[in-house]
C-alpha cells in the first residue's frame, strides 16, 4: 500500500520506516526541509536502537522516500498518517493541536482519491469528529475517512515495539477503512498481535487511559517503595510479589526517580484537561501527576541526608541523566529537576551520559559533562546512579578510581547492594 507518515519523530520516522520494511510504499514527510536532506543521507536526528540501519536499508530498495513536498505525497498516497507533535500547552495542561490542524489543513486540498487520514500523534477525545468536519468542509462528497491509531512506542524499544505489538487499536467509524487497515497490519496480526476496532473516541481514549495507567503502576511503586524504606523490606520482593498475580502483572513496577519523557507527563496532564472540560474529576491520575512531582523532593531529601546535610560545596557525580536507558532524550527527566537543585545549594555536578554532552544542562552553575565515568566519579563525595544504562551495571567501584570516599545512591537499584557494600562503599537505593 502507498502510506504517506506527516511528521518524522519517533513516531512517524519508526512507523513509516517499519510500515516499509513490511512491503509498503511509504513517504516521509516533513516541513523541516533540513531534516529531509538529513534523512536521505541516512543521518537518523533521533536516538533509536537499530533505526539507522532500518532506514538505509529501506531507503536502498526505494520503498521508503523522503519530501517535504507535503501536498504531492498526500495526493500519491492512499492512506495518510498524522504523525506531528502534541505537546503540553505553554503553562496549561491540554494539548497543543496546531500542528495538527496545520496539516490538515494541507491536507484538504489534497484529496484526490478516497483516502485513509489517520490520527497516529496522541489526540485528546474528539480531535477525529474536528478534523473530520474540517475536510468536509473541502471535500462534500466524503472521499476520506478519519481514523485514530494510537501508537504504543516506547523510546529505546521503538522498533521492537511496532513489530510486536500487544494489539492494534483501530478507532474508524466504517467498515471500509477497518478492511483495509486490517489488511495493511495483517503482517504483526499473523505474529499474534490482536486487532480491536473500536470507535474513533474509544481508541483516542485508549492512548490516554493505558499511559495514564501506566504512570499510575509506577507511582504506586515509587510509594510503596517510601514505606519499605522504613520497613526495611526489599520493594522488588514486593513488585515480585505482586507480578505474578496475573491481573497485575510485574511490568512497569520498577520503582525509581520521577517518571519522565516525552508522553507520561503530558499525556496525564491531558487526560485529566480532557476530563475537566466534561466536569469530571479524575482524581487518581491527579493524584498521580501530584506524587511524581513531589517524588524528586523526596530523592533529594535523602541526597542531603546523605551528604549530612552540607551540599556546599560537595561533588556529586551523576552516572546518566536522560529519562531513562537507551534514548538520549531528556523531555521531563528527573535529572532536570534535581541537578539545578543541588547546583543552587552550592554542590559542584558532574555528568556522564552514553549519549553525550546534555544543551539542557549546559547553563545550569557548576554542572559540567565528563566523557568518561571514570573521570567523572574522580574525587565526587556522592555518585548518583540516574539512569539504568548497561554501562553502569558492573561498574568496579573499587578499581575505578583512586580516591574510594565517596557513597552510592542507586536510583535504579541496579547494582548488588551486598556486593557493594562488600568493597567498602556507603550504598543506598530505592527501596531497598
Ligand atoms: C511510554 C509508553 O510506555 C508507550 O507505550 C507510549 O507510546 C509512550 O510513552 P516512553 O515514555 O518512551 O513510553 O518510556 P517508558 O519505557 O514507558 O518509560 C516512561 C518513564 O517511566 C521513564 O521515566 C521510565 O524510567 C519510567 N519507568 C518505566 C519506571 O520508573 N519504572 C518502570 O517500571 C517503567
Amino acid at each position: 500500500m502507498k502510506l504517506c507518515m506527516i511528521g518524522t519523530g519517533y513516531v512517524g520516522l519508526v512507523s513509516g520506516v517499519c510500515f516499509s520494511d513490511l512491503g509498503n510504499d511509504v513517504v516521509c514527510v516533513d516541513k523541516d526541509t533540513k531534516k529531509i536532506e538529513l534523512l536521505k543521507k541516512g543521518n537518523i536526528p533521533i536516538y533509536e536502537p537499530g533505526l539507522t540501519e532500518l532506514v538505509t536499508k529501506n531507503y536502498k530498495n526505494g520503498r521508503l522516500k523522503f519530501s517535504n513536498d507535503l501536498k504531492k505525497s498526500v495526493r500519491d498516497s492512499d492512506i495518510i498518517f498524522i504523525c506531528v507533535g502534541t505537546p503540553t500547552k505553554k503553562n496549561g495542561s491540554s494539548a497543543d493541536l496546531s500542528q495538527v490542524y496545520n496539516v490538515i489543513k494541507e491536507i484538504t486540498t489534497s484529496i484526490n482519491k478516497y483516502k485513509i487520514i489517520i490520527t497516529k500523534s496522541t489526540v485528546p477525545v474528539t480531535t477525529g469528529d474536528v478534523i473530520e468536519k474540517l475536510l468536509f468542509k473541502k471535500n462534500k462528497k466524503k472521499t476520506f475517512s478519519v481514523v485514530s491509531n494510537p501508537e504504543f512506542l516506547r523510546e529505546g524499544e521503538a522498533i521492537r515495539d511496532f513489530s510486536y505489538p500487544d494489539r492494534i487499536v483501530i478507532g474508524s467509524n466504517d467498515k471500509k477503512s477497518n478492511r483495509i487497515l486490517r489488511s495493511l497490519y495483517a503482517p504483526l496480526l499473523s505474529k499474534g498481535a490482536q486487532y480491536l476496532n473500536t470507535s474513533r473516541r474509544a481508541a483516542e481514549l485508549i492512548k490516554y487511559a493505558s499511559n495514564a495507567f501506566l504512570a499510575t503502576k509506577i507511582t504506586f511503586i515509587n510509594e510503596l517503595a517510601n514505606l519499605c524504606e522504613k520497613l526495611n523490606i526489599n520493594v522488588e520482593d514486593i513488585s515480585i510479589g505482586m507480578g505474578l498475580d496475573k491481573r497485575i502483572g510485574g511490568r512497569f513496577l520498577r520503582a525509581g526517580p520521577a517518571y519522565g519523557g516525552s508522553c507520561f507527563p503530558k499525556d496525564t496532564k491531558a487526560i485529566t484537561s480532557t476530563a475537566k472540560k466534561h466536569k469530571i474529576n479524575l482524581s487518581v491520575i491527579k493524584t498521580v501527576i501530584k506524587s511524581n512531582k513531589h517524588r524528586s523532593n523526596i530523592l533529594l531529601d535523602r541526597v542531603y541526608e546523605i551528604l549530612g546535610k552540607k551540599i556546599k560545596g560537595k561533588k556529586i557525580s551523576f552516572l546518566g541523566v536522560t529519562f531513562k536507558a537507551n534514548t538520549d532524550d531528556m523531555r521531563d527527566s528527573s535529572s532536570l529537576k534535581m541537578i539545578p537543585i543541588l547546583s543552587k545549594k552550592g554542590a559542584i555536578v558532574n555528568y556522564f551520559d552514553p549519549t553525550g554532552f546534555k544543551t539542557e544542562l549546559s547553563k545550569i552553575k557548576n554542572v559540567r559533562y565528563l566523557d568518561s565515568i571514570k573521570k567523572t566519579v574522580e574525587g565526587s563525595d556522592l555518585v548518583i546512579i540516574h539512569t539504568e544504562w548497561n554501562d553502569f551495571k558492573s561498574i568496579n567501584f573499587k578499581n575505578l578510581v583512586k580516591r574510594k570516599k565517596f557513597s552510592i545512591f542507586d536510583m535504579r537499584n541496579i547494582c548488588s547492594p551486598i556486593k557493594i557494600r562488600a568493597q567498602g562503599f556507603k550504598y543506598y537505593s530505592i527501596g531497598r
